[in-house]
């Protein structure tokens, strides 16, 4: 997989609300595009909250044709689906309970059953669902940064970011909820197209790396792994997360 040859894009807005708004183009865009069967991976993490409101919102409440979408999460922490730390919770209540998404097509990751027993029936799930050996291909896969560049529960340095053959990897965060599981960074590359949400002057560091860095540093992040041979990868980034993009020292 050439690095070189993945189309990236980075739109630089002023706001959170602004990347919200971007970002929710860009998905309504994509379901539009993908027909009858939309597969999408939801991100986690807090920076999605707007982007998942907005949604649930005019025009894009009516616009979407929600019974086409198959929902799935690009990770999860092992917490029960009711605690504020689930990534599915988030969803559930800026999205997911507010548009007419079928029960049957939402795919949560049951994470409270801890990580291995969960990265399995995971797996089992987009076997059913993707068919058999075929590596799922996402329509859309949405991202969020950590700032030490980890992305899904990707985290530098672990084992996670060496699998080639699971599509669910059970993974160990470096602070709580310790316990997750991620999609593999092979499904993640198989997607047609993935875009990262980052906002706030924490992430800029991360994200220069991330998107500054080159396929042959082997102190790379993990986000920067993200380099879909088939696909599209696009930042939707606020100018603060931004600041260091024009070349300046970190
Ligand atoms: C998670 C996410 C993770 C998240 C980043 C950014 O489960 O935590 O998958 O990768 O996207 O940590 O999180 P914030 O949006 O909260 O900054």
């Amino acid at each position: 997989m050439d690095a070189s040859t993945t189309e990236i894009e980075i739109a630089i807005l002023p706001d959170v609300d602004a990347v919200a708004l971007a970002t929710a183009n860009i998905v309504a865009a994509s379901s539009l595009a993908a027909g009858d069967e939309f597969s999408i991976a939801l991100a986690g993490g807090e920076t999605p909250r707007r982007l998942y409101e907005m949604l649930a919102t005019e025009p894009f409440l009516s616009g979407i044709a929600w019974d086409t979408w198959n929902v799935w999460w690009g990770d999860e922490r092992c917490v029960p689906p009711t605690d504020e730390m689930n990534n599915y919770a988030l969803a559930a209540e800026s999205l997911l309970s507010k548009v007419p998404i079928p029960a049957e097509r939402v795919h949560r990751i049951r994470g409270e059953v801890g990580s291995q027993a969960a990265a399995v029936a995971y797996e089992n799930e987009l076997r059913d669902h993707f068919g058999g050996g075929n590596v799922p291909e996402f329509d859309l896969i949405l991202l969020g940064v950590g700032d030490d560049g980890h992305t899904a529960s990707l985290f530098p340095g672990t084992q996670a970011l060496q699998e080639t053959r699971q599509f669910v990897v059970p993974s160990v965060a470096p602070w709580p909820p310790y316990d997750r599981l991620t999609l593999s960074l092979p499904v993640i590359n198989a997607a047609r197209r993935v875009v990262f949400i980052v906002v706030g002057r924490e992430k800029a560091h991360a994200l220069r790396m991330v998107i500054a860095s080159d396929r042959e540093d082997a102190q790379q992040p993990p986000a920067a792994l993200v380099r879909p041979a088939n696909g599209v990868v696009q930042f939707v980034v606020d100018e603060a997360a931004a600041v260091l993009l024009t070349g300046a020292p970190a």
